[in-house]
């Protein structure tokens, strides 16, 4: 039990020293004396949410990354369309698909409740929400560096570039995180983020009538039963086999060709990305810690800080 708790201080350790040397100015307490009731108040409204429907928190976690990946962590995804913001809303890989806004809005409202004034930034809540979701879904914990503001702008064509499409073959993929400053590794990672929630008809059905070495075919027929070759579009398919549990089904899935995205089944086709596939699909552990490890360093994309942007009263709206 206490060589335990020491291995687990040590863990903790590594962590928060990887966040110290990928960010300057965000911190983990930056909310620990403004506002203690902040973080708690996240994760309640988190727990409640997921309790309603476990899916929300799958929808939290995809949130934070689409927020990441446009722009850096700013929160850019939750403003609205108006004469003036290009709302990233309605870009190809968010329309019809992003979802838990109306989650952010009540963490917003209770957290300046509690804080007694509109301190937290959206993209801060974006960030514990992600984390909070993992943690309900039964995934690893971590700190998360905190201090980012709000942007004054979105972009809708920077969404349609920067998010990655599910069409993508692996040299696009890693291309895709490298300009995001991520690696294979972060790569590999963060795509087991699949191990929660759903997707739509649209997104795998190019893979699963037209792929036929790098699929199951059992699994191929199973998922055309619901997904039509034309029509269902929306029809939705769970990522990997257990979407409410975070767990590494997604990789041994990857491994037996049942991966549902094209993006997905290509990590697996060799190559390092190939290794830690394996790697994770054996190791729950490994992948726990990795994978904590790179929300972290998705988390510290180009954030807001100092006098630059906002802390928004509303997050659909900027002040
Ligand atoms: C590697 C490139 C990635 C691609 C191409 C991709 C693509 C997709 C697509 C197409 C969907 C289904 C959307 C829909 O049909 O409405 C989806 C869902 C999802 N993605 Fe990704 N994704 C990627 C990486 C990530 C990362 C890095 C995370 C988080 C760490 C993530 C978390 C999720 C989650 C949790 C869902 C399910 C959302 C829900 O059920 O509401 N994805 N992704
Ligand atoms: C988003 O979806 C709505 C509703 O299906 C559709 O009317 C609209 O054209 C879509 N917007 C974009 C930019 O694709
Ligand atoms: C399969 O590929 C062909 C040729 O690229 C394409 O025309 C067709 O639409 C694809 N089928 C599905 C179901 O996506």
């Amino acid at each position: 039990m206490a060589s335990q708790s020491l291995f687990f201080l040590h863990v903790l350790a590594i962590f928060s020293l990887t966040s110290l040397a990928f960010s300057a100015s965000l911190s983990p307490y930056y909310y620990y004396r403004i506002c203690p009731k902040a973080l708690p108040t996240i994760k309640r409204v988190v727990e409640d949410a997921v309790r309603q429907e476990r899916r929300m928190g799958a929808s939290l976690l995809r949130l934070h990354f689409h927020d990441c990946f446009v722009n850096g962590c700013d929160a850019s995804i939750l403003l609205d369309q108006t004469a003036t913001i290009d709302s990233e809303k309605t870009a190809l890989a968010n329309n019809n698909s992003a979802r838990g806004f109306e989650v952010i809005d009540r963490i917003k409202s209770e957290v300046d409740k509690a804080c007694g004034r509109p301190i937290v930034s959206c993209a801060d809540i974006l960030a514990v929400a992600a984390r909070d979701s993992v943690v309900a879904l039964g995934g690893p914990s971590w700190r998360v560096p905190l201090g980012r503001r709000d942007s004054t702008t979105a972009s809708r064509a920077q969404a349609n570039n920067d998010i990655p499409s599910p069409f993508m073959d692996l040299p696009s993929l890693i291309n895709n995180f490298k300009n995001q400053g991520l690696n294979q590794k972060d790569l590999v990672a963060l795509s087991g983020g699949h191990t929660l929630g759903f997707a739509q008809c649209f997104t795998f059905r190019d893979r699963i009538y037209n792929d036929t070495k790098n699929i199951d075919s059992n699994f191929a027929r199973q998922r055309q039963s619901s997904c039509p070759r034309s029509g269902g579009d929306s029809n939705r398919a769970p990522l990997d086999p257990t979407p409410a549990f975070f767990d590494s089904k997604y990789f041994s899935n990857l491994v037996a060709k049942k991966g549902l995205l094209r993006s997905d089944q290509a990590l697996f086709s060799g190559g390092q990305t190939g290794n830690l596939v394996n790697t994770y699909s054996a190791n729950r552990w490994i992948f726990s810690k990795d994978f904590a490890n790179s929300m972290i360093k998705m988390g510290n994309i180009k954030p807001l800080t100092g006098s630059r942007g906002q802390i928004r009263v509303n997050c659909r709206k900027v002040n």
